[in-house]
């Protein structure tokens, strides 16, 4: 009995930050980004933490699926910017929500977050020790983005996007198959320096700027090229699934480049593939749920489609999920 997801929602905070703004204070051009990234605006939450962003997704979430609150067994968050070090923010979610039957954790897994959490979740509500399961992607990338860095400002922004993950009795549907990859080789190129264990927070980081998002952007871009697209590829493979087998390709939204070259070497073309990179950029843990909930909302999803997760991020982090719509 696979599970599935049963309801999805998202929030991207009103506030935008186009590449005008960026072209005013920093040295860079609306041109250079859009060629260079495909990315046009940015939402920011100005006030608040990562929960704020969850809580709005998660009560519409809920709400769609006639769910109250004592009727959620369990919460995960993918996060790379937790509201605190600890303690977790599914803690802070549960309290904000009242959820007072769940027990819940974070996975840290960057730009896949949500992948592992999304395998993690079906697993633990196929195995029947959870029925219920809200699985939130979110991070406030602004919190932890050098406005000052024309290479790092201009790509990320803040979003969640939430899914209840429950069982289904049609095998049909949900998670059908997946493959998770991480290598801690590419710690150098994408990190976030200071404020863990190996360097704490002092007045020497913070004055160096190492509390921000650190990324060398070349080699992780030739990094997550080859590795989205070998999963990608590889999980078409293994399960016979031709292009005109896959209704949609979800990819993480970092660059329109490697969103392009991953299509490309599924064989599938960019009619199929979910882009909102541009009014958003780089969400982290919130793009694959965002882009899946504003299909869904658009009637673009429909029940028994294929659909092909795949992700790139820090660690390095990356993987593929084969999974069937039942919404
Ligand atoms: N405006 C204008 N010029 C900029 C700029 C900006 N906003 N940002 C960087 N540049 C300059 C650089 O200073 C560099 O100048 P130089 O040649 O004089 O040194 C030049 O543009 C090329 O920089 P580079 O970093 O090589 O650009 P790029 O083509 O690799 O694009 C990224 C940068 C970040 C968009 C790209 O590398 C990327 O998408 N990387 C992967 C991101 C990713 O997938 N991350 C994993 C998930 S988070």
């Amino acid at each position: 009995m696979p599970a599935t997801i049963t309801a999805i929602a998202h929030y991207a905070p009103p506030d935008i930050l186009d590449n005008d703004y960026f072209s005013k204070y920093l040295d860079t051009t609306n041109e250079w980004i859009m060629s260079r990234t495909g990315i046009s605006e940015r939402r920011i939450l100005k006030n608040g933490a990562t929960s704020d962003l969850i809580v709005p997704a998660a009560k519409e979430a809920m709400e769609y699926r006639g769910l109250g609150i004592n009727d959620i067994d369990c919460i995960i968050v993918a996060t790379v910017t937790p509201d605190y070090m600890f303690p977790n923010t599914a803690s802070m979610v549960q309290h904000k929500l009242g959820l007072t039957k769940a027990w819940g954790f974070d996975i840290s897994a960057a730009c896949s977050g949500f992948l592992f959490s999304l395998v993690t979740a079906c697993k633990l509500v196929e195995s029947g020790a959870v029925k219920r399961l809200l699985l939130c992607g979110a991070d406030k990338m602004s919190s932890i983005t050098d406005y000052k860095d024309r290479s790092q400002a201009i790509l990320f922004g803040d979003a969640a996007g939430v899914c209840i993950i429950e069982n289904t009795d049609d095998p049909n549907y949900g998670l059908q198959d997946f493959i998770l990859k991480i290598d801690g080789s590419g710690e150098p190129f994408l990190h976030q320096v200071a404020g863990g264990s190996f360097k704490p927070a002092s007045h020497e980081t913070v004055d160096a700027g190492e509390h921000y998002l650190y990324q060398d952007g070349q080699p992780v871009f030739k990094a997550a090229v080859k590795g989205m697209a070998d999963v990608s590829a590889e999980i078409m493979e293994r399960n016979n699934l031709a292009p005109d087998d896959v209704s949609w390709l979800v990819p993480h939204q970092a660059n329109l480049r490697i969103i392009s070259a991953t299509a490309d070497r599924m064989g599938i073309g960019m009619d199929k593939v979910m882009v909102n990179i541009e009014k958003y950029g780089n969400t982290t843990s919130a793009t694959i749920p965002m882009c899946l909930s504003e299909w869904h909302k658009k009637g673009a999803l429909k029940k028994d489609q294929n659909i092909i997760l795949s992700s790139f991020g820090a660690g390095y982090t990356w993987g593929s999920i084969w999974l069937k719509w039942g919404i």
